[in-house]
């Protein structure tokens, strides 16, 4: 039997001198957070006799994990993304605040400021053969009403599964545009249907998900941020109905009211309408925008992002 000394007196006096609370100087609040972190690690590492050799894996672990750039992957994989997405539903429920379209994890891959247009726009530059894919529908207030001058920024990955900039084989932006709504808030805008993609087989995400006796894939998804004035920023994705992953996503992000009917086209008129030799794909989907709640007044977005240089 392992010998229990995280609840001793020394050790509680030694967590509070590490975690600085013995200190005037530092942050409060994040003195708080680090001693409970702590002392939970503590008490894991004696509960389950973690040895010296396992907390050394652990550390590398966590340097692959920085090096390889899949924090922001581990992250939605373990679940923790859609639990910030439960809790801030579960805010707006105690509330009382009016839900529009759902919210959904953001993940680690959008790069900011795509380029914009009015009303329409063409996400993908024409070297990817996948299926054509026309999205199309109106921006509206829970009452209903179109919002103009709303910004609808899409990105999405290619028919391999892999996202511009990430990937550098692909063009700058491609598969990524902000697009913003006319006063009948529509918005709408020609790409290609995206792959849905796996974790690096190789990389420090799917090594612990091995270990916990899953996979790390996502079905096909595309996302979105809708913004404009006056009302909530949205985080959200669709998904393209029928993937095999519909509802067994690793990172946990389908929700139902976000997999939209997808229509294919095969009739030659239809094709001759669109300027295309090739049966395609249409999804409508309106997004609706939550009004600006008091309390999100002055909600502060500084995550820090990517740009495209
Ligand atoms: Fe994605």
């Amino acid at each position: 039997m392992a010998v229990k000394i995280a609840q001793t007196e020394e050790v509680k006096k030694f967590l509070n001198i590490v975690s600085g609370t013995t200190s005037e100087k530092g942050n409060p609040r994040t003195k708080k957070i680090v001693h409970r972190i702590l002392t939970d690690l503590f008490n894991t590492i004696e509960e389950f006799d973690v040895q010296p050799w396992e907390f050394w894996a652990a550390i590398d672990y966590f340097n692959d994990l920085g090096q390889s750039m899949e924090a922001g992957l581990l992250t939605p994989g373990l679940g923790l993304e859609h639990f910030l997405d439960l809790r801030m539903d579960a805010e707006d429920k105690a509330a009382g605040v009016k839900q529009g379209t759902p919210r959904t994890i953001e993940g680690p891959l959008y790069v900011a400021n795509a380029p914009l247009s009015k009303g329409s726009a063409r996400l993908d530059d024409g070297t990817d053969k996948g299926e054509v894919l026309f999205m199309h529908g109106v921006v509206r207030d829970l009452d209903g009403k179109p919002v103009g001058g709303a910004i609808v920024d899409v990105w999405h990955a290619n028919t391999k599964g892999f996202y511009s900039f990430f990937d550098k084989s692909q063009t700058k932006y491609n598969l990524r545009r902000r697009i913003e709504t006319g006063p009948d808030g529509r918005y709408e805008f020609q790409t290609i249907i995206p792959a849905g993609y796996g974790c690096p087989p190789d990389g420090p995400t799917q090594r612990l998900l091995d270990q916990l006796g899953r996979h790390g894939q996502r079905p096909a998804h595309i996302h979105f941020f809708v913004s404009a004035p006056g009302h909530r920023h949205l985080t959200t994705q669709i998904n393209i109905a029928g993937d095999k992953y519909l509802y067994d996503d690793f990172a946990f992000a389908t929700r139902e009211g976000l997999i939209p009917k997808i229509a294919r086209h095969e009739d030659a008129k239809k094709m001759k309408e669109k300027e295309l030799n090739t049966p395609f794909s249409e999804i409508e989907f309106d997004f609706t925008l939550t009004a600006l709640a008091k309390k999100d007044a002055e909600e502060v977005v500084n995550r820090r992002r990517v740009e495209a240089a």
